[in-house]
């Protein structure tokens, strides 16, 4: 069995740098020239999916949906006003995940708080303010439906999901 000298080692890899710059660490889908993903984010392509016409919504009435596959329940509300986030003709429109982010709970619209409350350890998420957590045991915003409106079709559309689904490991699996 022949051993390999530090000088034959150095010819192998072209130079000493190559030396410093070895590592067993795992190369991340980053460092091989991809995009760094948020939580949430994927590396497969989300659906692009009719929601509903715009001029089907009630505003402040929740209607439930599906997306991005029919194991994850989701839900679109017109609010009325401009929210921050909101899409359609008068970024009225917002849309969440409906799992609970504390353990994956339904919550459910409260149409007189105007707020998503869990039923299980009562968290409250605020619709106006990218689902954002306001109490309870929960640690992180209800995940974002990200909407577009086709003006031609007076359609919503779902596109992404800004967020992680409560007990994924990527959104589209
Ligand atoms: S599952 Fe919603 S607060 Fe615990």
């Amino acid at each position: 069995m022949t051993q390999l000298s530090r000088r034959n080692f150095l010819k192998l890899t072209g130079s000493s740098a190559a030396l410093g710059t070895l590592s067993l660490a795992p190369v991340t889908h980053a460092q091989q020239g991809g995009p760094l993903l948020p939580a949430g984010s994927t590396a497969l392509p989300y659906p692009r999916e009719l929601v509903t016409k715009l001029s089907e919504l009630v505003i402040n009435q929740p209607l439930y949906f599906n997306y991005p596959d029919n194991r994850s329940p989701c839900v679109v509300i017109r609010r009325g006003r401009e929210i921050k986030s909101g899409a359609g003709p008068d970024k009225d429109v917002v849309a969440y995940s409906t799992q609970c982010t504390h353990m994956g709970c339904p919550v459910s619209y409260d149409q007189e708080a105007e707020a998503f409350k869990c039923p299980c350890h009562y968290s409250i998420f605020d619709p106006d303010n990218t689902g954002q957590m306001v109490i309870g045991q929960a640690t992180e915003n209800l995940p974002r439906i990200i909407l577009e409106y086709d003006d031609a079709e007076d359609a919503l559309m779902a596109v992404s999901i800004d967020g992680l689904i409560y007990g994924r490991q990527a959104n589209i699996i």
